[in-house]
């Protein structure tokens, strides 16, 4: 029976999948029948573990996301510079980066900055607000969505002395930090302008073969954010890769 429903659905051109099944990854807006090996290997196991200690054991369900900051960090690695976070909050995705590459191992830098006391809702364009987005963080940030506690911050990174925490508003805060060159930015700040401003900054400092990665470029919902990220990308004479993770991905 199920496969005479299956074959007169598949004359319609439907496709059904069972998503009770395991063959396939449907997580964080990404369904998809094709290959999410990268899951069962035991180093993006114990990246993603790290991950999920330094948010407290709260999965955000972004495996394919962090599978793909991973490998972007791990070609990162390679080019000189330093290694730079906009928008840390507890610091999952750093910290996998971080468990993954060995970093104290590491001669480079990670400069980890955020405000440490959420989104700045001036930052946010009529746009964006009028598209929601404003609301989204404020309500992630009424559901203890986003990290305050410096402290629980400072001891999660404490095991990597090459680690440097830094409470400030992007943009604000860049000038005076001293950064050199850089190998690898993730910006994820959820909101244009800081996103924007923090891109043109580093774009100078970015070594050949770096790597700018957006956590949130082509995310759903996000396309105010998209559209200032591919002018200021049209202004820098970069290309921004579109992944369907959400991420968007720029290599210089
Ligand atoms: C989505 S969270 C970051 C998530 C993080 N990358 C992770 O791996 O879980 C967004 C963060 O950006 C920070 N943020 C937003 N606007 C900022 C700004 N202008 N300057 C610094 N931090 C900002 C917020 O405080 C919040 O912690």
């Amino acid at each position: 029976m199920r496969d005479w429903i299956r074959g007169r659905l598949a004359a319609a051109g439907y496709v059904v999948f069972n998503t009770r099944s395991s063959a396939h990854y449907a997580q964080d807006s990404l369904f998809t029948t094709n290959s999410d090996h990268f899951r069962g290997d035991p180093g993006f196991r114990a990246a993603y573990a790290r991950g999920l200690r330094a948010s407290h054991g709260v999965d955000p369900r972004h495996e394919w996301r962090v599978h793909v900051a991973l490998c972007a960090a791990e070609l990162a690695a390679r080019v000189p510079g330093d290694f730079v976070e906009c928008g840390v909050n507890s610091g999952f995705m750093s910290s996998a980066i971080m468990q993954r590459l060995d970093w104290g191992r590491v001669e480079k830098t990670f400069s980890l900055i955020d405000t440490f006391t959420g989104p700045v809702a001036e930052q946010f364009s009529g746009e964006e607000v009028r598209a929601g987005r404003l609301r989204v963080v404020e309500e992630v940030m009424a559901s203890g969505g986003y990290e305050f506690d410096l402290g629980r911050i400072e001891e999660n990174f404490a095991e990597w002395p090459n680690a440097r925490v830094v409470q400030g508003v992007v943009p604000e805060v860049l000038a005076g930090l001293g950064i050199g060159r850089v190998a690898f930015l993730h910006l994820d700040m959820n909101c244009a302008f800081p996103e924007v401003e923090a891109l043109e900054f580093f774009w100078e400092r970015l070594a050949v073969g770096g790597v700018v990665l957006l956590d949130d470029y082509a995310y759903y919902g996000n396309g105010e954010l998209r559209l200032a990220i591919d002018g200021a990308a049209g202004r820098l004479g970069a290309s921004v890769l579109a992944l369907p993770t959400g991420q968007g991905l720029i290599v210089r």
